[in-house]
């Protein structure tokens, strides 16, 4: 028998003249997931996972692998480097490089999502 207005719930049993409620086996939540790419620097060959709706910064770092940065908003240009392979989105609108570093693949970690799998050149790295 279930709860008016719970369906997560259902009577269970009744002791002592309390009402035992039950959780109802309900279905888990499916949330989206966000794909994730693999991410590898070069040239020493460090990888990770790359979540797409996560930084490749903060990606690097959840993998414990430490990459330069500093302001992490995209304008002080401290992790900028060069994408040699993939791509990836920024969702601020001006990420502080040029058009011409742009067409040579630089990217800022810091505010760069990936959308493929990505390999970097990004240099000195250390595991956290
Ligand atoms: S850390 Fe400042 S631009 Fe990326």
């Amino acid at each position: 028998m279930g709860v008016p207005g719970h369906p997560e719930l259902k009577i269970g049993k009744i002791v002592a003249g309390a009402v035992i409620m039950m959780a109802r086996a309900m279905p888990t939540p499916q949330f989206p997931t966000a794909p994730v790419h693999a991410a590898r620097l070069a040239p020493g060959g460090e990888r990770f996972d790359a979540p797409a709706d996560m930084p490749l910064l903060l990606a690097a770092e959840a993998a414990g692998l430490a990459l330069p940065s500093s302001c992490r908003n995209g304008t002080c240009r401290t992790c900028l480097c060069q994408m040699t392979q993939g791509q990836v989105a920024y969702r601020i609108e001006w990420p502080g490089l040029s058009a011409e570093e742009k067409a040579g693949g630089f990217i800022l970690p810091c505010v760069a999502y990936p959308v493929a799998d990505v390999v970097l050149r990004a240099e000195p790295a250390r595991w956290l």
